[in-house]
């Protein structure tokens, strides 16, 4: 039986993976640059860890070689894609601590590469994106938390802003009326390109802090990465067991989504 591959892409406070085993290290070559990779197993899964701003929190969210990395995910034959984001909440009931497993997104970036589909396949390819997310890698995710206890929230719409700035108030009031809940700074383009590519991906949200504006004075980042520091045994808890929950999936429109992904990036 052919392996099941299983990636995770770590956002802020989550750079290694310590249940993984036979873990190794490797860096694989794309057309848009290189990635380091971690990789090992869980159970009878293939586990890769991809921790999104570097090993050592380095590179800034607008930064990030989004491509280059679900790049490498592609050719490796990812069945699925796990990424992690911490996010700023807009609604009460998404209080910290709580798992937001986004089903929606809203494009609010300004100077990232956004596609893989450049005309270089000689015609143009518009993708669907009416579901950014997988919706089989969702339920696992939303079955593994609710198995674990955790407080876990079946959908919710993630807008995500350039950065590395936090927002102006007016920004999150702006973002909450037009039907937004939690705010970060990395899932556009990862979702864009996951679905393009035709891969399986899911975010689990993690908000780590009110919204500007609907909090308590001003936002900084040691709040963010203290709080994902804190949440991160209970985070590896849920990993774990959405790991072990992913099967080989067939209902969703994933694949389909991808079928003209460009020959030459593979
Ligand atoms: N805004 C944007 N990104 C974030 C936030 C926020 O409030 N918290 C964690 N990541």
């Amino acid at each position: 039986m052919r392996e099941f591959k299983v990636a995770i892409i770590g956002g802020s406070g989550l750079y290694r993976q310590s249940f993984i085993e036979n873990y190794k290290e490797f860096t694989t070559d794309t057309r848009y640059g290189k990635v380091s990779l971690k990789t090992g197993t869980y159970q009878d899964k293939t586990v890769y860890f991809l921790p999104r701003h570097g090993d050592s929190h380095n590179v800034p969210p607008h930064l990030v070689n989004y491509r280059a990395n679900i790049a490498a995910l592609k050719t490796l034959d990812v069945d699925a894609i796990i990424a992690t984001a911490a996010v700023g909440t807009m609604r009460r009931e998404m209080v910290p601590g709580t798992r937001v497993i986004v089903d929606q997104c809203i494009d609010f970036t300004r100077q990232r590469p956004l596609t893989f589909y450049e005309g270089q396949e000689g015609f143009v390819v518009h993708t669907d994106f009416s579901e950014p997310y997988c919706n089989e890698v969702r339920s696992s995710i939303l079955k593994a938390g609710r198995s674990l206890d955790q407080a876990m929230i079946d959908g919710g719409c993630y807008i995500c802003t350039e950065g590395p700035r936090f927002e102006t108030p007016a920004e999150i009031k702006m973002f909450k009326d037009w039907g937004a809940d939690v705010v970060g700074m990395t899932s556009i383009p990862e979702a864009i390109l996951a679905r393009e590519a035709g891969l399986c991906y899911a975010t689990i949200a993690l908000p780590t802090n009110y919204a500007a504006g609907l909090n308590n004075g001003l936002l900084t980042q040691e709040e963010v990465l203290a709080a994902m520091e804190k949440d991160r045994p209970q985070l590896e808890e849920l990993l774990k067991a959405s790991i072990t929950e992913i099967k080989p999936g067939s209902s969703c429109s994933c694949k389909e989504a991808g079928k003209y992904y460009p020959r030459e990036n593979q």
